[in-house]
């Protein structure tokens, strides 16, 4: 159960995102639309604490994480995984130390300095790489691979802190279709299996539809839309981008949608998934 309450994050006069009040109350994929400035990656970074919120409470498990200091807060950085656009990976690095990086927060300064990992971290990483496909990619460096297989890297990596939300801001926006598309499925899949809350930032439409539960629309640091994947009509969406767009669903839709676009949850498949993978591997190796 998340409850988030009236938080708000103001940088100067600007507010950035205001009085944001909405509550999870069971594990669902969501996703947060809206334009350019709209506050999208400000909540998210208020969510995860790498932004002091100016105001309001996030209450997960009853616990308000907007408050939590040293030790704690670092819990919940724990628990609380990032995916970002550009990856965040060190890219002279292989792949399978990139992983284990996710679990260094878990790891006392000594053994973090010096990249000290267990036979258990290892084991853990290779699982992860396994899951997302990329397990044959262990021993290369990261800077060899593709977008979307850095990206799917990057979500091993948030998997090896063993979170319980995984927060994506724009996670496909470098992407191109295909890789968006495989990278779309892996966090969905994460949401299905382990049961967790996916939060992520996206700017098109349609793949708020394909793969997202629940939609919450921001414009201007406010909630404008939140509903079902279902209920985002053409005229709920100029609501959230503002009529003067002329609402052109092209500027806020990838091909991803120029096929049918396939309900990632009824698909959800292990092997789909890895057929998928593997598929988008030989694709982009
Ligand atoms: N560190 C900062 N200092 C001052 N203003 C900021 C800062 N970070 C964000 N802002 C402002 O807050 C508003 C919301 O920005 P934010 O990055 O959250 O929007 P967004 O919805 O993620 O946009 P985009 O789709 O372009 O990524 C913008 O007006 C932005 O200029
Ligand atoms: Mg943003």
């Amino acid at each position: 159960m998340i409850e988030f309450k009236n938080v708000t994050k103001a940088f100067g006069n600007m507010v950035a995102v205001d009085s944001v009040t909405f509550t999870v109350d069971k594990p669902q994929m969501i996703g947060v639309i809206g334009r350019s400035g709209a506050g999208k990656s400000t909540f998210l970074r208020l969510f995860n604490r790498l932004t002091p919120a100016t105001s309001g409470q996030i209450l997960v498990e009853g616990t308000d994480v907007l408050s939590l200091k040293g030790n704690a807060k670092r819990r919940w950085q724990k628990d609380c995984a990032m995916i970002f656009q550009q990856f965040n990976l060190v890219p002279r690095l292989d792949v399978v130390t990139n992983v284990m990086l996710g679990r260094l927060n878990q790891h006392g300064t000594l053994r973090s300095m010096f990249k000290i990992f267990s036979q258990r971290d290892i084991d853990d990483a290779l699982a992860a790489l396994d899951r997302l496909g990329l397990a044959e990619r262990a021993l290369q460096r990261v800077e060899t691979l593709s977008g979307g297989q850095q990206q799917r890297v990057a979500i091993a990596r948030g998997l090896m802190q063993e979170p319980k939300i995984i927060l994506a801001d724009e996670p496909i926006a470098s992407l191109d279709p295909l890789s968006a598309e495989v990278v779309m499925g892996s966090l969905r899949e994460i949401h299905d299996r382990d049961g967790i809350t996916v939060m992520c930032n996206l700017h098109t439409l349609d793949t708020a539809r394909a793969y997202c539960d629940r939609v919450i629309g921001m414009a201007q640091g406010k909630v404008v839309f939140d509903g079902p994947a279902d209920a985002l009509t053409p005229e709920a969406a100029r609501e959230i981008y503002g009529a003067e767009e002329g609402l052109n669903e092209s500027v806020t839709s990838t091909s991803i949608s120029s096929g049918a676009p396939v309900r990632a949850r009824s698909n959800p498949s292990a092997a789909g998934q890895g057929a998928q993978v593997a598929e988008a591997n030989a694709a982009t190796a």
